[in-house]
């Protein structure tokens, strides 16, 4: 089954082969909407175990950083309609609500996350929340840097890069992560 999803295909299949030979962990998207790129890693990875997060709701609150999303946007979609998606997957749980506060994974290492969420408070968040528990050779993707409707996630990936005192990689030409 394919769903539709906002991150392209090249970013998908370059987080896919990091997956191929990448160390062992868990796997963590937040921001999954309707659920199209967690389906497709989950499916082209059944040994690993994916954990996804989201409102389900669409946008939280944003900020003046934030130069075009609103909130309730991605809103078209539920909790239900999306654990039906994935209802013969048995290696993703999927959590509903305001991540980092919804996060259920406890202290598991963590191989890759795939941060996929638009706007600065949440991008900023994310990394700040999860960058201690990756495991020496995982990566922490931001899909969102650089994309012209995603300036607060830009900033909040600048940011934080400043705070850990490291520059992203750019695997792929333009897909952005912090790697340990
Ligand atoms: C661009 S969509 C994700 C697209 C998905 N990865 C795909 O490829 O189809 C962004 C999602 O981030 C979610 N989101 C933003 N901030 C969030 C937060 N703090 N907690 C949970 N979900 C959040 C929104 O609800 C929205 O569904």
């Amino acid at each position: 089954m394919e769903l539709e999803h906002s991150t392209c295909n090249h970013k998908i299949h370059n987080m896919s082969r990091f997956l191929s030979e990448g160390p062992a962990g868990i796997v963590i998207e937040v921001g999954v909407w309707k659920g199209g790129s967690l389906r497709y890693l989950a499916g082209a990875h059944p040994q690993r175990v994916f954990y996804g997060f989201d409102t389900f709701e669409g946008m939280p609150e944003t900020c003046e950083l934030d130069n075009h999303h609103r909130p309730g946007d991605f809103g078209n979609t539920s909790f239900e309609e999306v654990q039906r998606n994935f209802a013969d997957l048995k290696n993703v749980v999927l959590t509903k609500g305001l991540f980092p506060g919804s996060d259920v994974t406890g202290d598991q290492p963590i191989a890759m996350v795939h941060c996929d969420v638009d706007i600065y408070v949440s991008t900023l968040n994310t990394f700040r929340h999860l960058w201690n528990r990756i495991v020496p050779g995982g990566r922490m993707y931001c899909d969102d840097a650089f994309q012209a409707t995603c300036e607060g996630a830009t900033l909040a990936l600048c940011q934080f890069a400043t705070e850990i005192k490291r520059i992203p990689q750019f695997d792929a030409g333009t897909h952005a992560a912090f790697c340990k």
